[in-house]
């Protein structure tokens, strides 16, 4: 079959290297693509915001399948063009992207399907909002409604901290907020594909948000992650399956808007049991890093039954028992104002190791250059976390780039299990 992969970062670097290895797959396009997608796809320049002309494209050559890697394209409905025109799409329509594009709908549904998440209200008023902060206790959470990379949250431990996050998203035309309680317990990201109406889980995660060593400082889109995550036990991902994940893919098709691709749930891990922090609906990024090295299914045939209506669950469970990490280089600078340009070497050396998913770079001639905040992730496998971690960061440390940064001590939490 013919694939179109639409992104260009390293989650779609590595959803188009294990695409590469399906013997289901005859030809990949991918726009914009990267350098190191390059190395798989043919990268073609399609503009996504016009619809007509990726569903143009994709009669023109053939393809039998259209990938979305982010979210923005698939919030913007380009899932319900393509299928209008007659293509099938891994990646939910427009209506089913609002799972990750609006907060409050997916407090709505959680709170109509009894899904177990924080407590929260929704306004669209200042100073109602002020008003019902004295609802919560401290640390509250205050997120704007809309799509915001990550940087739309505010874990607030003072009212004058919450207050002044109120006053940013309102300063806005239009805001809308969710306030919600403060859940305790440690993070972990549990995967799930689902065709509208079967559902099962495709692997699980840790990701590290902050940009600092021991988890501080400001989030970032992820420093580094690890799969699988064994803080979610089988018995928690069986709860959080049947407690979350099943009865929100239930009342999207009962709603009249299936959901069709992968499901990202990002759960806490509370004293009660997991909870439902927020949805994604599309891969994590750096998680598709640490998940594809672990698959050893042909993607390119299990994505196209997402799409058409067959997902076979046992087709999803093709999943070695290696550990695999990622640990991003990021430009210096980042997440704030960042540094690019610098050449990138090494990445082959570090190849003979791991595995490099590039992210923001370009290519001239035969060189690399940074041109992103999150520059490249490199991947290390292996038996358990700490051989992992180490492979992981003996490939990176093959890779010269000056500007760079990256945390070392992805993985921690699992390495303290493990030693425990
Ligand atoms: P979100 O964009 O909803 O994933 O939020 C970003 C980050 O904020 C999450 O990964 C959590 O670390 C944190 N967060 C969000 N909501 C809560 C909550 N209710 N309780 C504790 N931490 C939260
Ligand atoms: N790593 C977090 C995300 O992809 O949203």
């Amino acid at each position: 079959m013919n694939i179109l992969l639409l992104g260009g970062g390293g989650r779609e670097h590595a959803l188009a290297w294990k695409l590469a290895q399906s013997p289901s797959l005859t030809k990949l396009w991918a726009s914009p693509g990267n350098p190191g997608i390059a190395d798989h796809a043919e990268l073609i320049a399609l503009d996504l915001k016009n619809h007509k002309s990726v569903v143009d494209f994709c009669i023109a050559h053939g393809i039998d399948l259209v990938v979305v890697g982010p979210e923005a394209p698939l919030v913007d409905g380009i899932a319900d063009s393509l299928r209008s025109g007659g293509i099938a799409v891994f990646g939910p329509s427009r209506a089913a992207a609002q799972l990750e594009g609006s907060k409050g709908f997916t407090k709505e549904l959680c709170s109509a399907a009894n899904i177990p998440t924080a407590a929260y209200e929704r306004y669209n008023d200042r100073d109602l909002a002020k008003a019902g902060l004295t609802d919560f206790g401290l640390p509250v959470v205050v997120k704007a409604d809309g799509l915001a990379a990550g940087k739309g949250v505010t874990v607030a431990t003072t009212m004058a901290e919450a207050e002044a996050a109120l006053d940013a998203i309102f300063a806005e035309q239009g805001a809308s907020v969710v306030i919600e309680d403060f859940l305790e317990g440690e993070e972990v990201s549990l995967f799930a594909l689902s065709d509208g109406a079967t559902v099962c889980a495709f692997g699980t995660a840790q990701d590290h948000k902050r940009i600092g060593e021991g988890d501080t400082g400001p989030n970032t889109g992820g420093m580094g992650a690890y799969s699988p995550a064994t803080v979610l036990t089988p018995d928690l991902e069986a709860r959080a399956m049947a407690e979350i994940v099943q009865p929100t893919v239930e009342a999207m098709r009962n709603a009249g808007m299936p959901f069709v691709g992968v499901l990202y749930a990002g759960l806490m891990l509370t004293a009660e049991g997991p909870k439902l922090i927020e949805y994604n609906v599309r891969f994590g990024d750096p998680e598709t890093q640490v998940l594809m090295p672990r698959f050893t299914g042909d993607l390119a045939s299990l994505f196209l039954s997402v799409a058409t209506g067959k997902l076979d669950p046992i087709s999803a469970q093709s999943f070695n028992t290696s550990v695999s990490m990622a640990v991003v280089l990021a430009a210096a600078g980042y997440p704030g104002a960042y540094t690019s340009g610098d050449v990138i070497s090494g990445v082959s050396s570090a190849d003979a190791i791991g595995k490099t998913f590039l992210a923001g770079v370009e290519q001239k001639d035969d060189e690399i250059f940074a041109s992103g905040g999150r520059v490249l992730a490199v991947t290390g496998s292996g038996a358990d976390i700490i051989i992992a971690q180490a492979n992981a960061y003996a490939a990176l440390k093959e890779i010269s780039f000056s500007n760079g940064q990256f945390r070392n001590d992805i993985g921690w939490r699992e390495v303290k299990r493990m030693r425990l």
